[in-house]
């Protein structure tokens, strides 16, 4: 499956193309606009999360609501389009520090920083969370789901020893994703600070994927390796500066006998570990543990107060450009982690288990689960 997305961030429409997506899976819509609503919840977002309900319109590639094998394309619309079509404004010269201002100006020879922020802007991310939405659909029907939770925003966060034990309800029903009410609570009061002070907050989080089978991706060539890829794909979200898999940043303070997940077997539950710091992924590929993934993501580039920065024509010392935005952004983020390791993953399983069909991709697959519970 590969895709392509264009839109700009105020423009009509968000739009997306995604090739090679399985026949034979049912798409339900109310699946994708749950997920954009998940990637647009979060407190310490800026007013424009007022203004959108992201819907997706299917254009092609589903018919009666199942996937035909045909390029799929879908539109989101801008609603604050219409504050903006009429919109005249003088050139934009002031670039962020942080942002993709100063260099996307220079390098597209433009003539107003508005054409960087336009496409630059994080508002891209709906329509991946629309391409990581219909990944999800397909997963599920393999049985793998993918969870996601916040570890950290600013300096305050869950301690390195936490453990989240299936506890994705807890997540699910906390505004900033922190299943710990008492560091929620604190963690609040830090954006309400920072709001205060005009300046923005960046965070961790994690994603999980589960039902992942042993076998995918490859050791045998550096590209075909499944946590490069996922490493790739995290890195591209924008805002974030640190993926890790597993016990990842850690894992160079551990001995080797402490960190390598020992392997054991019995007859009724087969090949098993007692402990998990790979994060389920070992030489690039899956071994059938959860595979968890921990991303950074920097504070917002465009704050309140504004930053030094200087005219890019006159070289005059200006403040940053202050757009209405977010001043945290990190539960969004992990929503959008989730979309991005969704889409690695139906890459790797299509690769393994074919590209066409769904019943024929579950058929390959059970083939394979078969042969592996029978060693
Ligand atoms: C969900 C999400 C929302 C974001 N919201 C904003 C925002 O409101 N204002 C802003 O300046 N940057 C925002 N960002 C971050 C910028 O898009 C990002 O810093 C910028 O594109 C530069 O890319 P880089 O940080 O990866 O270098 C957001 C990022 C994400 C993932």
């Amino acid at each position: 499956m590969r895709f392509l997305t264009s839109g700009r961030s105020h423009g009509k429409a968000l739009v997306g193309i995604i090739d090679n997506y399985p026949s034979g899976i049912k798409i339900d819509i109310s699946i994708i606009n749950k997920e954009l609503g998940r990637r647009q919840k979060g407190y310490g977002r800026g007013g424009r999360m007022d203004i959108e309900k992201d819907k997706i319109d299917i254009i092609a590639g589903v018919n009666n609501d199942i996937s035909t094998g045909s390029p799929i394309s879908f539109i989101i619309e801008n609603k604050d389009w219409k504050n903006w079509k009429y919109r005249k404004e003088e050139p934009i010269l002031n670039p962020r520090p942080g942002h993709a201002d100063f260099t996307g100006f220079i390098k597209y020879r433009l003539e107003s920083i508005r054409d960087v922020i336009e496409r630059s802007s994080a508002r891209e991310t709906a329509a991946r969370t629309t391409i990581g939405a219909f990944a999800k659909i397909f997963l599920s029907a393999l049985g793998i789901k993918i969870y996601s939770y916040v570890k950290s925003i600013g300096n305050i966060g869950l301690g390195n020893d936490f453990k989240i034990n299936n506890n994705y309800n807890l997540v699910e029903n906390s505004d900033i994703r922190v299943p710990d009410p008492y560091i929620e609570t604190k963690i609040i009061e830090e954006i309400k600070k920072a709001k205060e002070e005009g300046t923005t907050l960046g965070g961790s989080f994690k994603v999980i994927a589960k039902g992942v089978p042993p076998g995918i991706g490859s050791y045998a060539q550096w590209d075909r390796k499944l946590d490069s890829k996922i490493a790739e794909a995290f890195m591209s979200i924008p805002a974030i500066k640190a993926v890790e898999i597993g016990e990842g940043f850690n894992s160079g303070k551990m001995k080797g006998a402490e960190f390598h997940d020992e392997i054991f077997y019995e007859k009724n539950k087969g090949f098993y570990r007692k402990t998990n710091n790979a994060g389920g992924i070992e030489a690039g590929m899956s071994n059938g543990q959860d595979i968890i993934i921990g991303a950074t993501m920097k504070p917002i580039p465009t704050t309140r107060k504004g930053l030094k920065t200087v005219n890019i024509l006159s070289k005059e010392k200006e403040v940053s450009l202050k757009e209405r935005s977010d001043i945290c952004a990190v539960p969004s983020a992990s929503i959008i982690g989730e979309a991005v390791l969704a889409i690695v993953i139906a890459n790797f399983i299509q690769e393994k288990f074919g590209n066409d069909n769904l019943v024929e991709i579950q058929e390959n697959m059970e083939n394979y689960l078969k042969y592996y519970r029978n060693i």
